[in-house]
């Protein structure tokens, strides 16, 4: 099967692209990076893509509406020729255009058990504040499609981290970008691989168990 033809999009660190850039060299995912794009200069994700060799851009949001960064967006990945893209802490919200575009091929990484702790304004340190405000004793990750509201799109893949009692929100944050990490490589690698079947809300893996029972339960 041919490589993937791949875009992340970053705000920050890049540690989830660095998850995936080490994943690619390990031959774990049947993909290539063909850019990272940032809407922030300073993202130290872009130097993790320069330390690689990978085709990298900052793309400014100032002046610009959702619909017109998107619309840049959408001319780079038809350049690219892109198969699928990456929202790994990216800040922006995609047009709806863009995301129809781009049905089922794009995926997101959100630090909570959607649909718990997730949508406008939980990003970053705040979802795991109002997790151990709320006081629950497991969070974690989740993968899911990006559609065209935030965090709402169906969910390819979650893992639970326990909440223990005197967890800092650094600490719990610590604990789930860990998870992040884990789910979203072995997410993209059942993407690319093209393990992945939707119906409705549900994400089940090609020629599973599920996919033949799966309409007898919906
Ligand atoms: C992660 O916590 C991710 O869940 C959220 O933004 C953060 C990005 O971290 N969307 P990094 O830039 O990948 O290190």
């Amino acid at each position: 099967m041919s490589l993937k033809k791949i875009a992340v999009l970053i705000s920050g660190g890049g540690t989830n692209l660095q998850a995936i850039i080490d994943a690619i060299l390990e031959k774990k995912i049947n993909a290539d990076i063909k850019i990272v794009i940032s809407n922030r200069e300073d993202a130290y994700g872009l130097v993790r893509a320069q330390k690689h060799g990978i085709k990298n851009m900052f793309i400014s949001s100032k002046n610009l509406t959702d619909e017109e960064y998107s619309k840049k967006l959408l001319e780079i990945f038809k350049q690219e020729e892109i198969d699928f893209v990456v929202l790994a802490g990216f800040l922006k919200i995609l047009s709806k255009d863009l995301v129809m575009q781009y049905k089922n091929k794009i995926i997101n990484i959100h630090p909570s058990l959607i649909p718990s702790f997730c949508g406008r304004g939980y990003y970053g340190i705040k979802v795991h504040e109002k997790a151990i405000e709320y006081g629950v004793k497991v969070s974690g990750a989740t993968v899911h499609f990006v559609d065209e509201t935030a965090d709402t799109g169906p969910i390819i893949e979650q893992k639970a981290v326990d909440v223990d009692d005197f967890d800092s929100p650094n600490f719990l944050q610590q604990k789930v970008l860990e998870i992040e990490h884990e789910i979203l490589v072995s997410s993209l690698e059942k993407l690319c691989n093209d393990e992945l079947v939707v119906i409705g809300r549900r994400v089940i893996k090609r020629g599973g168990k599920d996919e033949k029972s799966i309409d007898k339960r919906l």
